[in-house]
């Protein structure tokens, strides 16, 4: 079966502001909640102050200075011959606060800039409205998501962007891996998800139940009047996929696995299916939990459902029935019943390595929802090292792509997955979200910029650079 891709299939490359852009105090922007988390590595969990320390090192204040430098960034895109870049607007750059009516026009007209910038080569902009930024007053005023004050700024601040830049953005999302706070016990997901630090609430998973649910709620309310203001406009959620795999033939480790699924599908199910699923109900009953639900919201989320829905992959996980350990400084979608997979290797930050798992995830997505999938997000997170010519041979991004690309190209031909594109992880060097630093690289461009802070932010093509330009240039055939 030939194994080609739609030829309006959207190659591309993604990051998110914060991890990229620097300026984190430039033309009127306020702070954002990542503005206080501080560097750490994959032993050293990043901090979350709550204001900013003088003394402290913050990666995102600067980042690879993108708001800087993106005309020179995307003529490189444009080289490699992007058909669409996924990255995502700055919150506290259009309302530094958050709750004030009268957006920010120097913010807006950055945004304005950069997305003429990228048609000029024919680049569509994808755009997440919220990736792990939300203004930190929005959190500390009112506590973040647990408050519907803050689904009202939401909403406000979605229409301003989207009425601004309607005609040169189609392709929209609501909140970056959203799923990612069902980790409860690592406080970094609740705060960048949500603003909430929910280790500290007396119920912390009802709580998470609660704030996500003022998230369903906004992103539907988004999507619906999207739609009205503009029919060709696209608006997906988007998820964290990490596939949990029974460990065994055990049927106790495949009924845990199958339960731990839910962790992955609870935010899709209500964002696509416009529903809350049983399995959810039965366990705020079993737990006591009480969310608080109004009729009104119950017809939103009806009324308001993803038109597609934009994924992560970068590896699956397994789970073990008879495995109990703690997850407090899980970064990589462990549960507490995680154990290695024994068929698989990793990466140096310990990301299990699953090209299949990538085809598996689609394949039983698709089947789920029938609606178009977009993998927004995937990538090696690797030390790159400069040989003595000062190139930066990156053959084992190369080998991860290409194995991922050859699954993805299986789903769409063999499993009959409607996916819109492809756009590889942090297609620049950027600040790691999961640890802050620089080291954890996984450019197609090398950004001069260490985890000390230093560097003189220059710009070079790595090798992968060629490689995915031709990658590009015979839509997925020649690899
Ligand atoms: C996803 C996020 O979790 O994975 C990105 O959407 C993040 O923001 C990416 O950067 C990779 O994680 P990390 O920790 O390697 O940067």
């Amino acid at each position: 079966m030939s194994q080609q891709l739609p030829d309006d299939f959207l190659w591309g490359g993604a990051v998110a502001a914060h991890q990229l852009e620097g300026g984190w105090d430039q033309d009127g922007k306020g702070p954002s909640i990542i503005d206080v988390v501080t560097g750490g590595n994959v032993n050293t969990a990043r901090h979350i102050d709550q204001k900013i320390d003088t003394h402290a090192f913050y990666p995102n204040h600067e980042a690879v200075d993108f708001y800087h430098h993106y005309r020179e960034d995307i003529q490189l895109f444009a080289e490699m011959g992007f058909k669409c870049f996924r990255t995502s607007i700055a919150w506290s750059r259009i309302f530094p606060l958050g709750d004030e009516t009268t957006p920010n026009e120097a913010g807006l007209k950055f945004y304005d800039d950069l997305f003429d910038e990228l048609l000029k080569y024919g680049i569509k902009p994808v755009i997440t409205l919220s990736h792990f930024e939300m203004p930190l007053h929005l959190a500390q005023k009112y506590d973040g998501w647990m408050s519907r004050k803050v689904l009202d700024c939401f909403v406000n601040f979605s229409k301003t962007v989207i009425e601004r830049y309607q005609h040169k953005v189609t392709y929209w999302m609501t909140f970056n891996e959203i799923n990612n706070q069902k980790n409860i016990e690592n406080e970094l997901f609740g705060w960048v998800n949500s603003g909430v630090l929910f280790k500290q609430k007396s119920k912390p998973e009802e709580a998470m139940y609660q704030a996500a649910h003022h998230q369903f709620v906004a992103s539907a309310i988004v999507v619906d009047w999207a739609h009205q203001l503009n029919p060709e406009l696209k608006i997906g959620c988007m998820c964290a996929m990490v596939p949990y795999y029974p460990y065994s033939s055990n049927p106790d480790d495949v009924m845990l696995a199958h339960q731990h699924m839910h962790d992955r599908y609870y935010f899709s199910d209500v964002m696509i299916k416009g529903h809350y699923p049983s399995y959810a109900k039965c366990e705020w009953q079993r737990k006591g939990y009480h969310i608080v639900i109004s009729e009104d919201d119950e017809a939103i989320l009806a009324k308001g459902k993803a038109d597609y829905m934009g994924l992560s992959y970068y590896m699956s996980n397994t789970i073990k029935a008879d495995v109990q350990t703690s997850i407090s400084n899980s970064l990589d979608g462990s549960s507490s019943a995680s154990v290695k997979n024994p068929y698989l290797s990793a990466s140096d930050w310990g990301w299990q390595i699953d090209p299949v798992g990538l085809r598996y995830s689609l394949a039983a997505l698709y089947e789920r929802y029938e609606v178009p999938l977009f993998i927004v997000e995937n990538g090696l997170g690797a030390s790159d090292t400069p040989d003595a010519n000062g190139e930066i041979n990156d053959d084992y991004r190369i080998d991860y792509l290409r194995a991922h690309i050859e699954q993805l190209k299986k789903a769409v031909s063999i499993d009959g997955v409607d996916l819109m594109g492809y756009t590889p992880w942090g297609c620049i060097d950027l600040v790691s979200f999961t640890t802050g630093e620089m080291k954890k690289r996984y450019g197609f461009i090398y950004v001069d910029k260490h985890d000390d802070g230093t560097g003189t932010l220059k710009r070079k093509t790595k090798k992968s650079f060629r490689w995915y330009q031709q990658v590009i240039a015979s839509n997925g055939q020649t690899l």
